[in-house]
């Protein structure tokens, strides 16, 4: 494994537990703290994606910014980032957890 795909396996498997328990937050019952964005998803981003989805305009890549909120959960051009509960419907997992993203 070249050292970027384990990079991004972390990544993946970091992002993909978040989209579940946004699901698990979502429902009444649900005891456990609620994923902070902010707190623990941002850091993660900001690791791996910011040099090319960040806030430096100049660096950007597909006109894409992760470090914003809104920009995550964010439609654009028919394609959602990332749709609370659902990671087979969200752009961004399918991104990290592709073979040849
Ligand atoms: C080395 C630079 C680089 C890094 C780091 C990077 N990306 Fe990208 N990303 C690109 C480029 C270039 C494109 C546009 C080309 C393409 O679509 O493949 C892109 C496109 C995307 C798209 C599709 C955007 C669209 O509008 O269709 C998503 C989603 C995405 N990246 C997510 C991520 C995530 C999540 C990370 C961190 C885990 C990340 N990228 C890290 C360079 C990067």
């Amino acid at each position: 494994m070249t050292p970027g795909a384990s990079t991004r396996a972390v990544a993946a498997a970091a992002l993909l537990a978040w989209v579940t328990l946004t699901a698990a937050a979502a429902t009444p019952r649900a005891k456990q703290m609620p994923v902070d964005f902010n707190r623990e998803i941002r850091p993660i981003l900001s690791d791996h994606c910011f040099p090319c989805h960040g806030p430096d305009e100049k660096q950007r890549k597909a006109g894409l910014r992760l470090d914003l909120k809104e920009a995550v959960f964010a439609t654009k051009d028919g394609v959602t980032l990332v749709v609370p509960g659902r990671s087979e419907a969200s752009a961004l997992i399918q991104r990290v957890t592709h073979s040849d993203p």
